[in-house]
Formats: C-alpha cells, structure tokens, sequence
C-alpha cells in the first residue's frame, strides 16, 4: 500500500537526532525521499544510513540555520538532489541548558543567552520558511511546512523565557504565513510538543522528571516517534485543509 507521502519531496531540519530524525524515518517510511539538514552533519549522516537501511531514500546536508547563507544551500541541495521541495519540516532547535545555566529567571538571563535562544529556535524557522516558501512559489504546485513549535508556544513556563518567547515567536509567523500563502496552496502550520523523551531533555528528566510528569495527566514522556507521526500526516494531502494551526501533542499537559 502507498504511503500518505509517496512522491513527496521532504526537507527536515534537526534531522540528526530526537524528534527530526524520527520524523524523517516516518517521512521516508511514508514514501518521501528526504534531506536530513542539521549542524551535526554526521550524526544526519547516520539518519540517512537508518532510512536507506529501511529501502528509503535520503541525503545529509550540513549546516546552521542561524545563517542565512547555509538556509539557502540547504534548500539547493534539496533541491539539486530531488528535484523540488514538497514537505519541510523547520525543527531544529535549543533548550535553555545551551545557552545558560538551567533555573534562571526572566532577569537573571544574559542578553547574549537570549539572543542566541532567539536566533536558532525563531529566527531559523524564519530564514527555513523563507527559503522553502521562496522554492515552493518558484516551482508552484503548493507544499506543507510544519514548523516545531512547542506547548512554550501557548504557554509560559517559569525559567524558560527565553525558549518560551522564541516558541510563541513560532505560532505567530507560523499563523502569519499560512494566511499568506493560503492561496498559493502553500499550508503552514505548527506542532507543538510537550515533554518528549529526547538528548534535548535527558538532564532536565534526570533533574526533575517526576515533578514535570505529575502535572502530564497520561504520566510519561511522550517519545519521538508519537510527535512523528503526526508531522507526516500534516505534511501530506491528507490534512488538506489544515493551515495556520497549532497541534498540541503533550499527554493532556495544555488542557490541565
Ligand atoms: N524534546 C521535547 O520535550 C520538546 C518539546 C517541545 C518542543 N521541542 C522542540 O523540538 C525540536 C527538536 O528537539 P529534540 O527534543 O528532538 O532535540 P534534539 O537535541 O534531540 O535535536 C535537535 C537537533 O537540532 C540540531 N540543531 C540545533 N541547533 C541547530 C542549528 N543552529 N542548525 C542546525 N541544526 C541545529 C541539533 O544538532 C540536533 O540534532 C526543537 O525545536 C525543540 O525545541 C522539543
């Protein structure tokens, strides 16, 4: 039986480890052919070496979504590789622990630790839709971008303000895009993850894993691959009239 994304051109980003790269083995089990983006060109190496091992096809493309230039290589090489971009998938991303010490305060963070939170989780969101947009238009057709976003995307979440404002960065230009482009048959929409089982949040789960899971009403992570299936399926027609949309995928955590 065909999957729900056979034929389909898919870019992710963060592909090399946690949620991106079980998205793009979900995507690639579902028919695409992928490029697996991340700073950590070998470990999407080893992304791609789990979907071709699987009868897939896919590339590793390195590079750093703060910066512009590397965005748009990104998207070429996708491009020169497969031909057109159909599916992407804007999820690489930072928790605070990597740009500070964990627990501070709105006041207590540096300008350089919120700078950089905002250049890797908004602004290469931003410079991704730009470029995926700017390819979809050229080639026409429309696409599906699913931005990752977060339940710090709807919420706030004390210690985190930084992330927090970066992710609901995320909602609002996912929203502002996908009223943009509804008419070029362009869907934009965002997930937005609870606690997921990942390296991102191995130490905090260590640190304060029991804390966070009694206030998560199903009372465990979530793992990648439950993120990953719903980012198929929003990449693909069968969510054909789903734009401008946030998908909470937390265990209950947001209706509590
Ligand atoms: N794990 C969770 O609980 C959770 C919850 C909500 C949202 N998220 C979001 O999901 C996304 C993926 O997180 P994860 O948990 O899979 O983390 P992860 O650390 O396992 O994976 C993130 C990937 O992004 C890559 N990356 C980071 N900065 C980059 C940059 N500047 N350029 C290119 N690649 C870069 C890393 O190399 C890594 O491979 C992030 O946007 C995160 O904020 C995670």
């Amino acid at each position: 039986m065909a999957g729900i994304l056979e034929g389909k051109i898919a870019l992710v980003t963060g592909g090399a480890s946690g949620i991106g790269q079980a998205t793009a083995v979900v995507m690639a089990r579902e028919g695409a052919r992928v490029a697996v983006a991340d700073r950590a060109e070998a470990d999407a190496a080893a992304t791609v070496a789990l979907i071709n091992a699987a009868g897939g096809q896919a590339i590793a493309i390195g590079g750093d979504v703060t910066r512009e230039a590397d965005v748009a290589a990104m998207v070429a090489r996708t491009v020169s590789a497969f031909g057109r971009i159909d599916c992407a998938f804007n999820n690489a991303g930072i928790a605070g622990r990597a740009v500070g010490p964990p627990g501070q305060r709105s006041h207590e963070l540096s300008q350089a630790a919120f700078d950089t939170m905002l250049a890797v989780n908004l602004t290469g969101v931003f410079l991704c839709l730009k470029h995926e947009v700017t390819q979809m238009l050229a080639q026409g057709g429309g696409g599906a971008i699913v931005n990752t976003a977060s339940i710090a995307g709807l919420i706030g979440l004390a210690t985190s303000a930084h992330y927090v404002a970066a992710k609901h960065g995320v909602v609002g230009l996912t929203k502002s895009a996908a009223i943009e482009y509804a008419q070029d048959g362009i869907r934009v929409n965002c997930v937005n993850p609870g606690y997921v089982a990942t390296p991102m949040t191995r130490e905090t789960i260590e640190e304060r894993g029991e804390e966070i899971l009694a206030k998560v009403p199903m009372r465990r992570f979530g793992v990648p691959g439950e993120i990953a299936e719903a980012v198929a399926w929003m990449c693909s027609d069968k969510a054909s009239f789903m734009t401008g949309a946030s998908h909470v995928i937390d265990g209950g955590y947001h209706a509590a």
